[in-house]
């Protein structure tokens, strides 16, 4: 995989209907609008460096203390810090993932100084039977004194592919107390309750090392103002917080995301919203003969059968921007954010014929 990932990063330009970065179509909480707004107006004073209103309230959503949880700008940059804590002080130490897992891993794994090894998942999706599933056996199999951290995205980006409650606590009670498990949980939102998944706090798993990571990022639909949070035990959550440069987020970003954790209609729409649209993409995908992962998340991973480079560009044509999945070394497959109703339907008549001409179904 390559790690000039930048490139990967930004959305295409000038793209009417943006598809390509798992951002919510519906937008932020107009409540979280309104709050950055009026924080604004503060912006010659610097913010609460502890965060600690939006540390309570995250505290009391999760059921957590304040002192069990961490934010950071956006849980990317959580990863970056609590990755290279977990490793530090062993030079040899390992970061376990499955095999196309959010590269962030292996960012902060080479942050670490430590090898990140993937562990490998099942192979593409097959007409609508989702593809990449994970088996949490090899990753305790790949589990040696060396490793240090092993990480699971849940649901996972780019595949879609999730692992449910029964396989989490198998995981988890099959590591060895010397390895840190971080559940990403960026999607949570959009799959409590479905096929299987819950979240790892729902659980009441025993491990005396585990975090988990959340993002106001999806679901919340602040993408922008980069707010994110680990939660666990206090001791790992300070040594992982000791890290982070001082005032790191934003006085409109705390006050948005504290609106937001208040706004459970929008939340609820915007939940919704996701839900249904990604069954109707998935359906009209179907209906169109295209293979797919339709997950649990925010996107579907959909299964070219050629290489992707020509099809992101015929989407393009069309005002659309999907994303390419080159950097995970998947070179046949694009990830659809879904959008919303208008979005969706775009993206279906688009694809009557952009996909129409791939040769692995003309
Ligand atoms: C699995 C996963 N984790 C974490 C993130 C990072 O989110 P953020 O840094 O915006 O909180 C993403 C973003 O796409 C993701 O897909």
């Amino acid at each position: 995989m390559s790690l000039a990932a930048g490139a990967a990063v930004g959305p295409p330009p000038g793209m009417r209907v943006r598809l390509s970065s798992n951002e919510s179509p519906f937008g932020p909480s107009p409540a979280a609008v309104a709050a950055a707004s009026q924080a604004l107006a503060e912006a010659h004073r610097y913010p609460d460096d502890a965060s600690a209103a939006l540390r309570a309230a995250i505290a009391a959503e999760e059921g957590v203390t304040p002192e069990q949880v961490a934010v950071g700008n956006g849980s990317a940059a959580l990863l970056m810090d609590l990755i290279p804590e977990r490793c530090a002080g062993q030079a040899d130490a390992e970061v376990v993932a499955f095999e196309r897992s959010f590269v962030v891993y292996r960012l902060a794994a080479r942050n670490a100084g430590a090898r990140y090894l993937e562990v490998a998942t099942g192979g593409p999706a097959v007409g609508d039977r989702p593809g990449y599933q994970r088996d949490v056996e090899a990753l305790l199999a790949a589990v040696t004194d060396r490793t240090r951290v092993v990480v699971v995205d849940n649901p996972a980006n780019p595949t879609a592919a999730h692992v449910t409650d029964a396989a989490l606590r198998h995981l988890a009670d099959g590591l060895p107390d010397h390895v840190t498990l971080i559940v990403d949980e960026a999607y949570h939102h959009f799959a409590t309750g479905q096929d299987g998944y819950a979240r790892v706090g729902a659980l009441g798993l025993d491990h005396p090392h585990l975090a988990v990571l959340t993002t106001f990022s999806k679901a919340y639909a602040l993408a922008g103002l980069r707010v994110g949070a680990l939660l666990g035990p206090a001791e790992l959550v300070a040594a992982t917080d000791g890290r982070r440069p001082r005032f790191n987020l934003t006085a409109p970003a705390q006050a948005a995301a504290i609106a937001s954790l208040a706004d459970t209609d929008h939340l609820a729409v915007t939940v919704e919203g996701t839900v249904a649209g990604r069954e109707r993409l998935s359906a009209g995908l179907a209906a169109l003969g295209v293979p797919h992962s339709a997950g649990l998340a925010n996107f579907l991973t959909v299964e070219l059968g050629t290489d992707a480079g020509p099809v992101v560009a015929a989407f393009a044509e069309h005002g659309i921007g999907v994303r390419a999945l080159q950097p995970y070394g998947l070179h046949e497959q694009v990830r659809i954010t879904v959008g919303t109703p208008e979005e969706v339907e775009a993206v279906l008549l688009a694809a009557a014929s952009v996909l129409a001409e791939v040769p692995s179904r003309a």
